[in-house]
């Protein structure tokens, strides 16, 4: 059957959603879980397949009025939870046949536009960026950490080539006033006045600083391992990612697990004696000339996917080791 997707304007407009479904095939039926549920964009597409159920989860709180309205339409067939998706390993799903496992990563329209939450550069107010059960926030972050962390985090999560006097800035303005959104613009405003860059002068340290405060290198880390542990013989695990940090976990994670088909010195070490998954396209699918046209923000979206071969639960994984300098970015978050 094909889906017919009419994606609605004024809200979140579900990326790669035609691709997602021809992938995780739901007109079998089975389990699925959304580990980014978001507006439900992709939950909704599943769950108008009959004998599809779907697990939706979600960080942010917020999801959860969309989420409960689902629920009274698709009753029985579709369950939230307002957990992050490290936490995967907590969902009690007795003997569930997972076949999908989905995680579109990044934020929503609606996040961004969300003036409380302060993820974009044109907000108003407080410095902020959590997305929904986090430890400490920008206003934190940029109040109270020093210069060398500031600069390393910059740098790491935002490749931003003035990282050290942006934080230098920084840190001489904070003793002046508490530094909020519109301050901290200002500030890196003033440092990259010159610079002829296409993208707006702030999108790399907002960047770098959305990365930190939600551990999104480690939530990724664990949330795939997670997905690897329950997904099912031929199940699918499928990730759209939106910058190059993201997709290059997603790509080093499923080539470490999957059959090695070509023989490439840039390959990843395989520790895992028997490969978890198979891939049949080794490419990303990147968004076709009319979504792009659509939803410019689609622009760097990447999906990746890969296919458990057998049920296999457990492996070793060397990801922690490759990312190492990213986790101890991460970790700087000790401090606070
Ligand atoms: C791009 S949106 C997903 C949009 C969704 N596919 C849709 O069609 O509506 C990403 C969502 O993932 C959530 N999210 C990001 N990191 C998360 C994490 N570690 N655990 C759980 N949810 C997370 C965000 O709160 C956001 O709602």
């Amino acid at each position: 059957m094909e889906a017919t997707i009419i994606p609605d304007r004024l809200n979140h407009y579900p990326v790669l959603l035609k691709e997602i479904i021809s992938i995780i095939s739901p007109q079998y039926g089975g389990t699925f879980i959304d580990c980014t549920f978001g507006q439900g964009g992709y939950s909704k597409e599943i769950l108008k397949f009959p004998n599809t159920k779907v697990i939706g989860i979600d960080r942010d709180v917020k999801s959860k009025r969309i989420a409960d309205q689902i629920s009274r339409n698709f009753e029985g067939r579709f369950f939230f939870k307002n957990i992050k998706f490290s936490q995967l390993n907590n969902l009690k799903l007795k003997n569930e046949n997972i076949k999908g496992v989905i995680f579109d990563l990044g934020y929503s329209l609606n996040q961004m536009r969300d003036d409380e939450k302060g993820l974009s550069f044109s907000s108003q107010g407080q410095l902020n960026m959590k997305l929904g059960l986090n430890d400490f926030s920008a206003k934190e972050t940029i109040n109270k950490l020093e210069l060398d962390d500031l600069q390393k985090i910059f740098k790491y999560f935002g490749e931003e080539k003035e990282a050290r006097t942006i934080a230098r800035r920084i840190v001489n303005e904070r003793v002046k006033q508490d530094l909020d959104t519109q301050s901290l613009v200002n500030i890196i405003e003033s440092v990259k006045k010159r610079d002829n860059s296409k993208i707006h002068s702030s999108t790399k340290v907002f960047q770098a600083i959305r990365i930190f405060v939600n551990k999104e290198i480690s939530e990724l880390i664990y949330g795939l391992i997670n997905a690897t542990k329950i997904l099912k013989k031929d199940g699918i695990l499928a990730v759209v990612s939106f910058h190059s940090l993201e997709d290059k976990i997603v790509k080093y994670f499923f080539r470490s697990l999957s059959e090695n088909k070509s023989i490439s010195r840039y390959q990843p070490k395989i520790i895992q004696s028997e490969p978890i998954f198979f891939t049949k396209q080794r490419k990303p699918i990147v968004p076709g000339e009319k979504e792009l046209s659509e939803n410019i923000s689609s622009r760097s979206a990447k999906l990746r996917f890969i296919i458990k071969k057998k049920n296999f639960y457990n492996f070793d994984t060397d990801v922690f080791e490759k990312f190492q300098s990213l986790i101890e970015v991460e970790n700087i978050s000790n401090k606070l």
